[in-house]
């Protein structure tokens, strides 16, 4: 690559956020660049297995919580924000003011949601930005929708569970529960939305905003064109270790971002002893928190079922952790030969595996296109943020998948029985689980060409950094 290209990231501190920024930066640098990745000091120090490649190096900045914090002491998270916001700003001005000075300037800020005071930054120190948005290009064209043309909140009439709400550009409709969770006028975290409105306000002010999307075009035809007229999105998806994916570079198996150690590695020697598509994998991955009597209703499904399982259940933080924790199950669940119990797993390495034949997932966008390009397909459980918009898609947009929240009772659980029958829809062997593991497979193709050589993700990908190039 002729242009001398030197990338500064930073990422929102968040295993959801790190896993997809920092497989663009390994992206970045596959294709000759340069790639500082930032993050806060006390998640830059819980990286596991940080990848050492040539042209690919860390810095961190204080969030003013280096040891960690307890989640519960943070009463005002948008005092957490607002401190983050001001302490990275001072952290971005002072790294690109001294590689300015230095002899390999930057020449891209790539910031993730979350953190509009990044782009601010760049503006004011004239560098190039763009956004790297982690979500689905459905959930940015509700966003934008929502908060630019609709007022903060879904209206009464959209918050009717029965009425359709028709978005400019999509085919299909959406109910008030696919939206994402930030946007009901209950919702706590009301700073999310103000974030998200000054990421809005700032691209808007932009003549050509650079807004790089974590998805495939072919997944979403639509909805990356749906607001064409006001901001282009550039699908450069999905971001997804090499050897799951291309299979360009196999040595590029992890994202290299975990800050969960993977205890013992026994699953995969466990998977390979079962039969094709016969396991059920069950995450929700780095930060829902099911309540007990959900994970108890659950446990009763997998052991009455009879089928195999990997279940993914993370070990509590201090702040979490009740004491009655513990599942009335535990005993069964583990004497129990169909089905293993892991703190945390290489996810993408699980997914891949020919003997995993559903996915349980609470719908994060990681491991909704993680799914979609292994051809595994679904049992949604979407729990808040985007998750709802992403069970909408997975259910009826992409029918690979059904959608396990239809049927709660008055608690708001969902029963054993009900999550029986979806296990059973999807991997049971009839003929909807045949259709949809169908469907699976196309997804699995079209996201796999996607990054190939001449692939959509691949040609935008190397016009962006054409385009960076000649700025
Ligand atoms: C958060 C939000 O909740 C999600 O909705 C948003 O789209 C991104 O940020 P998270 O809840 O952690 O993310 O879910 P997800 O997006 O699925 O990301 C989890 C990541 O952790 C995935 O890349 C997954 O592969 C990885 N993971 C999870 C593991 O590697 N091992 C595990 O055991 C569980």
């Amino acid at each position: 690559m002729s242009h001398n290209h030197n990338f500064l990231i930073v990422t929102y501190p968040l295993q959801g956020h790190i896993n997809p920024a920092l497989q663009f930066a390994k992206r970045l640098v596959t294709m000759g660049a340069h790639v500082t990745f930032t993050t806060t000091i006390y998640l830059h120090r819980r990286l596991i297995n940080k990848p050492t490649i040539p042209n690919l190096s860390f810095a961190a900045f204080s969030d003013g919580y280096d040891d960690g914090y307890n989640s519960n002491a943070i009463v005002d998270l948008s005092t957490y924000m607002l401190e983050l916001s001001s302490r990275g700003s001072e952290f971005l001005r002072n790294i690109i003011l001294s590689a300015k000075h230095g002899n390999h300037p930057f020449t891209c800020l790539a910031y993730t949601l979350l953190l509009p005071w990044a782009a601010n930054v760049a503006r004011e120190l004239q560098l190039p930005y763009a956004l790297l948005w982690i979500q689905a290009a459905t959930v940015f064209d509700i966003y934008y929708y929502y908060l630019h043309e609709h007022g903060d909140y879904i209206t009464n009439k959209s918050k009717d569970a029965t009425c359709n709400i028709e978005l400019p550009g999509l085919s299909f409709s959406l109910k008030s529960r696919d939206l994402p969770s930030f946007l009901q006028a209950s919702n706590i975290y009301t700073f999310i939305l103000s974030s998200m409105k000054e990421q809005f306000r700032i691209l808007d002010e932009e003549t050509n905003p650079i807004v790089l999307v974590n998805t495939v075009d072919e997944f979403e035809l639509e909805s990356v064109r749906a607001i064409d007229d006001k901001i282009k999105m550039i699908p450069i998806g999905p971001l997804i270790p090499s050897a799951y994916l291309d299979g360009k570079d196999l040595t590029d198996t992890s994202f290299g971002g975990d800050v969960i150690r993977v205890d013992s590695e026994d699953y995969i020697e466990w998977l390979d002893s079962k039969d094709e598509s016969s396991v059920v994998y069950v995450s929700f991955g780095s930060f829902s928190v099911l309540p007990k009597k959900q994970m108890e209703e659950f446990a009763r499904a997998l052991l009455d079922s009879g089928l195999n399982f990997l279940w993914v259940i993370r070990e509590k933080k201090v702040d979490e952790k009740k004491e009655d924790d513990e599942l009335s199950c535990k005993e069964e669940l583990e004497k129990n030969v169909n089905g293993k119990i892991v703190k945390w797993c290489s996810q993408v390495e699980v997914l891949s595996h020919s003997s995993v034949g559903c996915f349980v997932t609470h719908c994060g966008w990681n491991s909704t296109t993680e799914s979609l390009v292994s051809g595994v397909p679904m049992v949604a459980f979407p729990q808040w943020t985007d998750q709802s918009t992403n069970a909408k898609l997975i259910e009826d947009v992409w029918k690979c998948g059904v959608r396990m929240d239809n049927n709660r009772d008055e608690e708001g659980i969902v029963k054993a029985d009900e999550i029986r029958r979806c296990l059973e829809l999807v991997i049971g062997g009839g003929e909807k689980g045949e259709e949809l593991k169908r469907n699976a497979e196309k997804w699995k193709s079209l996201g796999r060409e996607a990054v190939k050589e001449g692939g959509s993700s691949d040609k935008n990908l190397k016009s962006f950094l054409h385009h960076i190039g000649s700025i």
